[in-house]
């Protein structure tokens, strides 16, 4: 453990680096529930079965890296040292001429291929391990697909749709209680790509392919994860939320999302209510149990569950959801919902019957 402790002190400084790389700009959005917050996605500080195996192997990889640095950089000042100018002498004569040395080319061919097939192997073993861990018996399922520039949520065996966010339940670390989240991938458009830094490592959402990945957190919380490949305009709002739970506030969480919200029987949440099924809104979006079924956007069942508007564009409170039923374009420019040049009142009744969503 004191070989893996020294790593992790020489590796403090590198952490720096990535770790403001790794800030994810859904840090903006304030939790409503979800206890926990957790708003810097860092990877040196896994919470998760695969992201411990990833964490292993990245350390490991930047102990040899950082070795190399050292002994290159120490090389490098000797020899700018040793050879430097050192009168008038020095411009008189040549120095001399050496044409070629087998010992140092062999050297310098073979160290570095047995340092990359140490690396190789290191790294495909973490690979094979993460790519081909048995689920337990009871793992959760969930589908994820992604789009332009939201994530669309499934759990296929519990017959629950959401979006941009995703309960699971807490795993113990050791050998007791298990449930691990089997995640399969896919993508309604272009390429989009799955990254949680602190529950697993990144995985794509091809068009036409499934992918799987699996997380198994440690500790409940929210944990805030975003695209990782470049798929246009609101790429960098594409976030996603992943709320890790006790299995009994999941189960609570899970009966929720499957009791349909009550429809409004009467003020400005039913008008609300005539207007969003009047207009092209249930083209785009779902309301489980009401005509609403467009597959497009996301589905709005239990919007009023969900801690953020917009794929994490902002939080989701009353005068954002306003705002975003004005004009989604102000809030999140290029998204596909368009200006829907709803008159004020229209604005404020629809409003009123999303608040209703729950
Ligand atoms: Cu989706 Cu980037």
């Amino acid at each position: 453990m004191n070989f893996w402790r020294s790593i992790r002190g020489c590796c403090r400084g590198l952490q720096v680096a990535v770790f403001c790389l790794a800030i994810v700009p859904a840090a903006r959005g304030v939790a409503t529930d979800g206890g926990t917050m957790r708003p810097v996605a860092d990877m040196f500080q896994p919470l998760s079965r695969p992201a411990e195996m990833i964490h292993e192997s990245a350390l490991l990889v930047l102990a040899i890296t950082a070795g190399i640095f050292v002994v290159v950089t120490a090389m490098l000042i000797f020899v700018v040292w040793k050879f430097r100018r050192k009168g008038d002498e020095d411009d008189l004569k040549e120095p001399p001429q050496i044409y070629g040395s087998t010992h140092i080319e062999l050297a310098w061919t073979v160290i570095p291929i047995l340092i990359t097939f140490v690396l190789i192997l290191v790294t495909s073993r973490t690979i094979g391990e993460i790519q081909n861990a048995r689920m337990p018996e009871g793992a959760l399922k969930v589908r994820l697909v992604g789009h332009q520039w939201w994530w669309e949520v499934h759990y296929p065996d519990l017959g629950i749709i959401s979006a941009n966010e995703l309960h699971v339940p807490v795993s113990s670390r050791g050998s007791g209680k298990r449930r691990p989240t089997e995640i399969v991938l896919e993508s309604a458009d272009v390429i989009h790509s799955f990254w949680v830094p602190q529950l697993a490592g990144k995985t794509d959402l091809v068009p036409n392919k499934r992918n799987e990945t699996w997380i198994e957190p440690f500790a409940t919380g929210t944990y805030f994860g975003n695209c990782a490949e470049y798929c246009g305009t609101q790429h960098a709002n594409m976030l996603l939320r992943v709320i890790v739970e006790e299995p009994e506030d999941f189960e609570k969480w899970v009966s929720g999302m499957k009791r349909p919200p009550v429809a409004p029987s009467g003020g400005l949440a039913a008008q609300g209510r005539t207007a969003f099924y009047g207009k092209s809104c249930v083209n785009c979006h779902r309301v489980d149990g009401t005509a609403a079924k467009g597959v497009f956007g996301p589905d709005l069942t239990k919007l009023m569950t969900r801690q953020t508007i917009g794929a994490g564009v902002a939080p989701l409170t009353p005068e954002n959801l306003r705002a975003w039923v004005r004009d989604p374009q102000n809030l999140k420019t290029g998204c596909l919902m368009p200006d829907m040049k709803l008159a004020d009142s229209e604005v404020d009744s629809i409003t009123a019957y999303l608040l209703t969503l729950q």
